[in-house]
């Protein structure tokens, strides 16, 4: 069904994807790069109190200090990710993509610069910077991916957006052990860091090209949008998504650019929008952020000697895995992955539950707290740590598809943000019991995957959106994910 050009992995098609998620890399850096450092960096806040006012700061002060320096990363990622409309259409994705690292710059300067300056003032402002440019980044970089992508391999190039989120998480995790830059004189650095990856980013994206699907449905600039899909495909054939495109083009007069009210009013994004925004809801929700903010003191808990090495495993086994998913998403599919992550990830935490209950009468149970915890990272990145970030792309078409990434993402930091906020309170409410809580979303989760979601792979943007119009146009009455699928597949449109 496809041309070769279909599954060709191309030179420019790779440089373009790894120049586009050094923005997921930044991501994944900053959630994991607070752990480890949190002792020396109170530290330098208790200095700095001291020479300011002449008195040790107390300990609600210093707490509050720094669950602000934490947290408000994710207000900044929920801001920046409900913004991404504003400059994806105006300036395009790529040009977007190279904006946005003005704000990695600043954010860099502020934190690189905070301890010299005696001022944690400027750490916290840089933390929230860093919030908006990684936002941005969860709207930009998996629009671009899905939008460069050839069809049968979008799945496994979209997957990459996860990769660089979780290696991103273990260079953090690994560069903040003390031995390396987790120490009092080279904290400023760890966090300034950040300053390589946009230089990088920033010399690489101009050699990357602009987004087909924007230059030809966007601009109408069609040589142009021709002349980058023959390097990206690296042949000169390619009609089918010329063709493919003008189609998408074609249902475009009819929806224009979509607003982000519009999105919710028209009944034909009904669905796709219900889907995208539970799937993001599904991967925070699901517990994740819970053992990447506070694995060390989860670890801790359940007795384990070397929980800074806990942490470090859990990394490693959160980059295997999704490595795992991007070889197999295009075969088993984005609905059935999905599925299997949600019911593993139940399952691993009623064990986790099971081990932590009864630590007290069984010393061995830590280790199976780890077997754990492990098992529950594995299983998140072989469907629901991947999968929502880019489906979103698949869900909708051209022009309503900025204003969806911007609620999907939306919808995405502040489940983060809350998990985030909440987590220790509930689990000093719960104690062991705590992942219950998670079990019973999960299950939920789970559910709605089965009832509700399409799936995706191998079928074009196009082919996806007739089935959702279809459904629409008969008022909601099919809607079986088999359905949805059969619609799409020989849609007359
Ligand atoms: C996903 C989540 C992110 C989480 C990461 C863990 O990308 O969006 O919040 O920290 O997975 O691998």
């Amino acid at each position: 069904k496809h041309s070769d050009g279909q599954t060709r992995i191309t030179f420019p098609l790779m440089l373009s994807v790894g120049t586009a998620v050094i923005g997921s890399l930044q991501f994944g850096y900053n959630t994991g790069v607070i752990n480890a450092p949190q002792k020396i960096i109170e530290k330098f806040i208790n200095e700095t109190y001291f020479e300011r006012y002449q008195e040790p700061i107390s300990k609600t002060t210093l707490t509050a200090i720094w669950s602000v320096a934490v947290s408000i990363f994710s207000v900044g990622g929920i801001v920046g990710s409900f913004s991404v409309g504003l400059f994806v259409n105006r300036f395009g994705r790529r040009n977007s993509m190279l904006m946005a690292n003005v704000l990695a710059f600043i954010a860099a300067a502020l934190m690189g610069f905070s301890k010299i300056a005696h001022s944690w003032e400027m750490l916290i402002v840089g933390r929230f910077v860093v919030g908006l440019y990684s936002g941005l980044s969860t709207g930009f970089v998996p629009m671009y991916v899905g939008e460069i992508s050839p069809t049968a391999l979008r799945g496994a190039l979209g997957t990459f957006h996860q990769l660089g989120i979780v290696v991103g998480i273990l260079i953090a995790q690994v560069f903040g052990m003390e031995a390396i830059m987790g120490n009092d004189d080279l904290w400023p650095l760890l966090l300034g860091f950040i300053f390589i990856l946009a230089l990088i980013q920033c010399i690489l994206l101009p050699l990357c090209p602009k987004s087909p699907r924007f230059l030809l449905i966007n601009r109408n600039e069609e040589n142009k949008a021709k002349a980058v899909l023959k390097k990206l495909r690296g042949t000169t054939d390619v009609s089918s998504d010329m063709q493919e495109m003008k189609e998408e083009s074609r249902q475009m007069m009819r929806e224009k650019k979509v607003t982000i009210p519009e999105l919710f009013r028209s009944h034909l994004y009904r669905q796709p929008l219900l889907i995208a925004v539970v799937l993001q809801l599904s991967q925070q929700l699901s517990g994740i952020n819970a053992v990447f903010y506070y694995s060390t003191r989860i670890f801790e808990k359940a007795g384990v000697e070397q929980p800074v090495y806990a942490t470090i495993g859990a990394g490693v086994v959160n980059t295997a895995f999704t490595v795992v998913s991007l070889f197999i998403v295009e075969r088993a599919g984005r609905r059935s992955l999905h599925m299997l992550g949600l019911l593993g990830m139940a399952v691993s935490a009623v064990l986790m539950t099971i081990a932590m209950a009864l630590l007290d009468q069984l010393k061995w149970m830590s280790y199976l707290s780890i077997v754990a915890i492990f098992a529950f990272v594995a299983f998140f990145e072989l469907g629901p740590g991947p999968i929502p970030w880019f489906i979103v792309a698949e869900l909708f078409s051209q022009g309503p598809r900025p204003s969806a990434f911007a609620v999907a993402g939306f919808s995405n930091w502040t489940a983060n943000f809350i998990v985030g906020m909440t987590f220790q309170y509930v689990e000093e409410l719960c104690g062991p019991y705590v992942f219950i809580i998670f079990t019973v979303l999960l299950l939920f989760f789970l559910v709605f995957t089965y009832f509700k979601v399409p799936e995706t792979k191998g079928r074009t943007f196009d082919e996806i959106t007739a089935g959702f119009r279809q459904t629409a146009a008969t008022g909601g009455e099919k809607n079986s994910p088999e359905e949805l699928n059969s619609l799409g597949a020989d849609s007359p449109l």
